[in-house]
């Protein structure tokens, strides 16, 4: 047989292989996702993440030392909320000794370097577990911007180095980076999670936050799968506001939207790879379905092949540990 291609031979071995390679993950593409819990050293494991847990501040300090020792350059914090803080104006969000600003202070504090991210919505502080400020079963859209707009205030005060929305409010990037220039807060950035779809697949967080809605569902604000040009709109208008980085939600059944965003904007893109796509892995894995080092690493090159240039994930400190 005469071919005048032979495209195996780029496959030939492990050393070729890797000449070629198309995507690398790197230790810096990882934003590692926190759960913080009151009190002191406890860890709560996190029934529907196995191997993920709730740490109290004291030991999530000691994590973010080991995450920051092995080059990961990123969290991506959120806390739970006592049941008796939470209300339906979601105040607490803004309490400049809440449990989220104490924790800005006090990882900035011993890990000076370790980029900085905060969820920016209001669903671990409300009593119905939804983003925003509730009324007669709807969600307010421009009362609850003001809220998140105390709440980012906040966050950049403790001293965070990017606030994340991800609440879905209309024109919440606008009046955020308009109160950060109003305030002084210039180097205080905004990483939007632009195209978050109504996705089963935050389960597993709800689970770890007690933040299920207490009625109905999030479809009102968040996207709904079956669009894709709305997912350009709002990563659109999202740079157009002032966003310094934008984000697709979930990340493994979304891959087509990180690549259309990815080549429609010229700010950086973030993809999350969700609590359920980690719940899905982890209990093939259980079920001694899948080969967990494989499914991560192939997962994660897929993520960033489709284009995103940071990826949250659960995995990130697995996945160092295999890049090694
Ligand atoms: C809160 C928030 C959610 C996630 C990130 N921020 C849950 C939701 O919108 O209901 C999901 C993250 C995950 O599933 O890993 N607004």
């Amino acid at each position: 047989m005469y071919l005048q291609k032979r495209n195996r031979i780029l496959r030939k071995s492990a050393a070729v292989r890797s000449l070629v390679a198309e995507t690398t993950l790197n230790p810096g593409d990882f934003m590692a996702p926190l759960f913080i819990d009151e009190g002191e050293n406890i860890s709560t494991p996190i029934l529907s993440m196995p191997g993920y847990y709730r740490n109290s501040l004291d030991l999530t300090i000691k994590e973010v030392k080991e995450l920051s020792s092995m080059g990961i350059r990123s969290i991506l914090l959120f806390v739970k909320a006592k049941d008796e803080v939470k209300d339906n104006t979601g105040k607490e969000a803004w309490n400049p000794d809440g449990l989220m600003q104490r924790s800005i202070r006090a990882i900035k504090d011993a890990v000076p370097d370790i980029v900085v991210m905060t969820d920016v919505a209001l669903d671990p502080y409300s009593i119905y577990g939804h983003d925003g400020i509730v009324e007669n079963g709807e969600i307010l859209n421009d009362e609850t911007v003001e809220a998140l707009v105390k709440m980012s205030l906040s966050h950049a005060e403790a001293g965070v180095d990017f606030v994340a929305p991800s609440d879905m409010m209309d024109g919440r990037i606008y009046a955020i980076r308009k109160a950060f220039e109003e305030n002084g807060f210039t180097r205080t950035g905004i990483l939007s999670y632009s195209a978050k779809y109504a996705s089963c697949f935050y389960g597993p967080f709800r689970d770890a936050l007690d933040s299920a809605p207490g009625f109905g569902d999030k479809k009102t604000y968040q996207m709904d799968p079956a669009n894709r040009k709305e997912a350009l709109k709002e990563a659109l208008a999202d740079v157009e506001e002032g966003a310094d980085i934008v984000m697709v939600k979930p990340a493994m059944a979304y891959l087509d939207i990180i690549r259309e965003v990815k080549n429609a904007v010229n700010v950086p893109v973030s993809a999350y790879h969700v609590s359920g796509e980690y719940a899905m892995i982890k209990a093939a894995v259980q079920m001694g379905w899948l080969d967990e080092n494989k499914a991560i690493l192939e997962s994660l090159t897929s993520i960033k092949r489709a284009g995103a240039d940071l990826i949250a994930t659960y995995f990130a400190k697995q996945a160092v540990e295999l890049l090694d």
